[in-house]
């Protein structure tokens, strides 16, 4: 049997994505999945409990260098050990960027649709700030970087970007990559970019390409990275920033170790684990994680009054329903017993977000009760 077709009940674990909803309601919204980790993260913290003691833990030598050796290995980015600032979250890190590197009269630019943390982000720090929009080209959704060069002022100062894009899927070609790096040199703007599904990249083809890969250490970008999402332990949760430029650097740390705590003892073990003994598990996930693409993609086609462009990463679908013209789709979906995450939550009122990262049989059935609903539309 496929190990990733294991069923394990996720009750009594306090879990936030099953516990929202009725038992019954099979959830498929928040992002993590029902997948038991490799076991190489398994050992490694059974290993660390043989230890009694859990006091204040930092980043050794060794974790540095197997991020550096990662980050090599997987994107053929070198980086130095002190441009990386260790954090709990990449949500901490997005709300960090906010908050430190911008003063109150500047302006920042975010994606529309985007994960809710962008714009809550600058909600927080009380900036003002613009969203750039997707649009679709040869069934992939792309940032129209024209319509982003308009939305540019005298004051904007951050550039947020989501890459691997959720909800969109978008991994960002070299090409765009290059002019979008261009356009914030022209203008001095720091760019932050989001990489938490990089390694989520389910088109053997494509490749992720961290931000401040191609340009200048001196240029002012930051790549937020975690193995949160791929190894599926957000709650343990270690996230890292890369940040070539030293004054950014400083700055974005400011508020670690009071605010913002650092990540805890056993963070580090599982996301070194992850790092040295996490690549055959990963393999097979995303050979797993392909195939439930296909199975909601030919779920989509079957109904004609949804739509789905090309998910090139993540194991969110971004489902367009406005041909069905139903507003009250999430609920009619959730009394059909399977809870999804509405669009709005991401800026687009019309699609909703279905998290298909779980055994294939209670996808499957998942998408059946979701049939009823459409049909009866
Ligand atoms: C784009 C993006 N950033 C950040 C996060 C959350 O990351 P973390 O759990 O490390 O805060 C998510 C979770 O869905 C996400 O999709």
């Amino acid at each position: 049997m496929n190990r990733f077709d294991q069923v394990i009940s996720r009750q009594n674990t306090n879990s936030v994505r099953w516990d929202k909803y009725a038992k019954d309601v099979i959830p498929l919204w928040v992002a993590d999945m029902d997948f038991a980790v490799a076991d190489c993260i398994t050992e490694a913290l059974e290993r660390r409990i043989q230890h009694p003691i859990y006091g204040y833990t930092h980043a050794s030598e060794e974790f540095k260098e197997a991020i550096q050796d990662y980050l090599l290995k997987r994107y053929q980015y070198a980086i130095e050990k002190d441009w990386l600032v260790f954090i709990p979250s990449v949500v901490s890190g997005l709300h960090m960027t906010a908050r430190n590197l911008l003063k109150p009269s500047e302006h920042a630019l975010i994606p529309s649709p985007a994960y809710h943390h962008f714009h809550m982000a600058l909600e927080g720090s009380q900036n003002a700030y613009s969203t750039y929009s997707y649009r679709l080209q040869n069934n992939r959704w792309v940032i129209d970087l024209d319509a982003m060069r308009k939305l540019i002022l005298p004051n904007t100062r951050l550039l947020m970007l989501c890459n691997p894009h959720n909800p969109g899927g978008t991994v960002l070609s070299t090409t765009e990559i290059a002019q979008i790096n261009a356009l914030a040199q022209e203008h001095q703007l720091i760019i932050c970019s989001d990489e938490i599904h990089a390694d989520l990249i389910l088109d053997p083809d494509l490749q992720h390409i961290p931000i401040g890969k191609e340009v200048d250490p001196h240029q002012l970008t930051m790549s937020l990275m975690s193995l949160n999402k791929t190894f599926n332990f957000p709650g343990i949760g270690l996230g890292w920033a890369v940040i070539p430029n030293a004054n950014l650097r400083n700055q974005f740390a400011k508020d670690l170790h009071t605010l913002v705590p650092g990540p805890n003892a056993l963070a580090f073990e599982v996301s070194l684990a992850a790092m040295q003994g996490g690549e055959a598990w990963h393999v097979e996930l995303l050979n797993y994680l392909r195939q439930n693409r296909q199975i909601v993609k030919n779920w989509v086609d079957s109904h004609s009054g949804l739509q789905m462009a090309h998910l090139d990463a993540t194991y969110l679908a971004w489902i367009d329903a406005t041909l069905l013209n139903n507003k009250q789709l999430n609920q009619d979906f959730l009394s059909a017993g399977v809870a999804i995450s509405p669009g709005q939550q991401f800026g687009s009122n019309d699609f909703f977000r279905l998290n298909f990262g779980t055994n294939q049989a209670l996808l499957k059935e998942a998408l059946d009760r979701m049939s009823k609903v459409v049909e009866k539309n």
